[in-house]
């Protein structure tokens, strides 16, 4: 184990125990970073109030039970009752030494648990809009990592497949040819497909006199009715249209560089032949009741205005099931047949009432047992420069595609104009690293559930908190390897921390494990990202104040070489589970 943390836990729980007995054996050692000591041991705070001891007095006698030997250099009660620990320079280099020959940097596997997560779930026939560009981006992140800690990790694109627009849509296709360019649009600007599809049925339907204009809006109904019903013709079309909008979703994830494959589409028409017992079973329990003709759940806790109780409906008075009764197949199949440990939901925040009505219902139906809490990582919005919701660019409509591309030119610009001695084929592969690298960064770095300005300027810069200026840090490390003609994978020589500059590094690199295991617990990427970023400055105040390759002796060379390879490593690793390439060289 290398993080100093774990690995002071247990030293720490003997000490508590030889003071106060075997029975606080397992008393959480609470230790933290601090700014004041390497470690901070902030255990003595709540034992003492436990078994009715000054703090302080408690924080003393632990020390003096402490068996730190060649582990701190000092150990020291402070504040209210904490106890300052500062490591020692040959801890650290054995610690540094273990995680060298480790191929996961420390970091654990965990027990494996099944965490089906649902993410980016676009609309077929529809323009993935900034929103779905985020829960696309965190969630990958969020699958990356989880998997990287052991867990098995199934991944649920949720996409929008069924429904009644699905009636105008098949009979537009059918009238434009499933091979005509205008189909193709499905796949290069879906929205102009779904609104040339809309336009053509609302003039049907308020043509004067009835029929005057066709009967498209008849024929869409129809089809809808047959949709349903699993008329066979029917769905060979639907699945075309389907199998276009996949192109669609595939080409922005390609672009991207997201995980996702068709294999993981679970959209809604997976559910369709659930829906009825969904229905029937929550209707037997008593848990659904028929109002105004619709099948609905009431719950405790949901009232709008002037306390009227909110119904989640699940069965319209038509007879059609909506998107709340899909969810609540959903949590069902993903509790009973993918054997969910865990279940998370990256979706947009004010879906926030609709999922936790969903997840009540299935807790009082006995889908959704009481040792599994679903979790809702809320996705907040992405603004314009005006501030509102970014829903255009220069007064166009926004089209995903389109505002990627714009993002590899951005940073193009800035290749070209640091790298003119490179050819050209390699300045474009490293803009489009860096561009789509910037743009997954500057969401990843924000909180998942607050808002952010999409700047393009700022994002592809080179310096700051950027995706840009890590893929730069790693180049930087690449190159001094380059130049000394040393693979770093093989860089495995001690390590000896002298300096202040090689120390802080060599600390924050031991922080890797910690942080991971936080961000697949507290489901933020922005804590791996603000790491990363720490991580990248402290090695290149390193750098400044450590010449790597003109090091005084061999020894010191070979030792900071090491350090260096292992940047390298762990901001490869980290920017991987970001989702984020690193290059070569920039
Ligand atoms: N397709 C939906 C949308 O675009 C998101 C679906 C999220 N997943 C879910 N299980 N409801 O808003």
């Amino acid at each position: 184990m290398v993080s100093p943390r774990v690995a002071l836990a247990p030293k720490v729980q003997t000490a508590i125990a030889a003071v106060l007995g075997d029975g606080y054996r397992d008393a959480d050692p609470v230790l933290r970073p601090s700014q004041f000591a390497d470690v901070q041991v902030n255990a003595a705070l709540a034992l003492a109030k436990r078994v009715g001891m000054p703090p302080r007095d408690l924080a003393a006698k632990i020390v003096e039970a402490l068996d730190l030997d060649g582990v701190c250099d000092t150990v020291e009660v402070s504040g209210p009752g904490f106890v300052n620990l500062t490591l020692s320079d040959r801890w650290i280099d054995s610690l540094l030494g273990a995680v060298t020959v480790d191929e996961r940097l420390g970091v654990p596997a965990q027990t494996p648990e099944n965490i089906p997560i649902d993410y980016s779930a676009p609309n077929v026939a529809k323009e993935m809009h900034v929103g779905h560009l985020r829960t696309t981006i965190v969630g990958d992140s969020l699958a990356r990592t989880l998997e990287h800690l052991g867990h098995h990790v199934i991944r649920q694109n949720h996409v929008g497949d069924w429904g009644t627009p699905f009636g105008m849509l098949i009979e537009h296709l059918l009238e434009v040819g499933e091979d005509s360019d205008e189909a193709g649009l499905l796949v290069t600007d879906p929205n102009a497909f779904y609104q040339a599809a809309r336009a053509k049925f609302d003039s049907a339907e308020k043509a004067e006199p009835p029929g005057s204009a066709g009967d498209f809006d008849v024929r869409a109904r129809a089809r809808v009715v047959s949709l349903q019903a699993g008329d066979e013709a029917t769905l060979v079309h639907w699945q075309r249209l389907v199998d276009l909008s996949k192109a669609y979703f595939n080409k922005v994830y390609r672009t991207l560089g997201v995980t996702l494959t068709d294999a993981d589409l679970a959209g809604e028409s997976m559910y369709n032949d659930m829906l009825g017992a969904v229905c029937d079973e929550l209707e037997a329990a008593g848990i659904a009741t028929v109002s105004d003709g619709a099948l609905c759940v009431f719950l405790d806790g949901y009232t709008g205005r002037e306390g009227r109780p909110v119904p989640l409906i699940i069965r319209k008075s038509d007879g059609g099931y909506g998107y709340a009764t899909t969810d609540l197949a959903t949590i069902k199949y993903r509790v009973a047949e993918l054997e969910a440990h865990r279940v998370l939901y990256v979706i947009g925040a004010p879906q926030a009432l609709h999922l936790n009505m969903v997840w009540d219902t299935a807790r009082k139906a006995g889908w959704l047992p009481d040792e599994i809490t679903p979790v809702h990582v809320q996705i907040g919005n992405v603004l314009g420069p005006d501030r509102k919701i970014l829903k255009t660019r220069s007064g166009k409509p926004l089209r995903l595609m389109m505002l990627l591309d714009e993002a590899v030119e951005v940073a193009q610009g800035v290749i070209d104009a640091a790298r003119p001695d490179l050819d050209e084929q390699t300045r474009a592969r490293i803009a489009r690293q860096v561009g789509i690298g910037a743009v997954k960064y500057a969401d990843l770095s924000v909180a998942h559930d607050s808002e952010y300005v999409f700047d393009l300027e700022r994002m592809v810069s080179l310096t700051g908190n950027t995706g840009p200026y890590l893929q730069y840090v790693v180049a930087r490390v690449r190159s001094i390897f380059r130049q000394a003609g040393l693979d770093p994978l093989a860089q495995r020589a001690p390590v000896a921390v002298a300096q202040p500059a090689g120390r802080d590094l060599a600390k924050r690199l031991l922080d890797f494990p910690d942080v991971l295991v936080a961000v697949g617990s507290e489901y933020e990427p922005h804590r791996l990202t603000g790491y990363l970023f720490e991580l990248a400055q402290a090695f290149s105040a390193f750098y400044e104040s450590c010449p790597v390759l003109k090091a005084e002796t061999e020894q010191v060379r070979q030792s900071r070489l090491t350090l260096s390879a292992l940047v390298l490593r762990t901001m490869v690793t980290g920017l991987d589970l970001l989702g984020i390439e690193a290059p070569e060289q920039m």
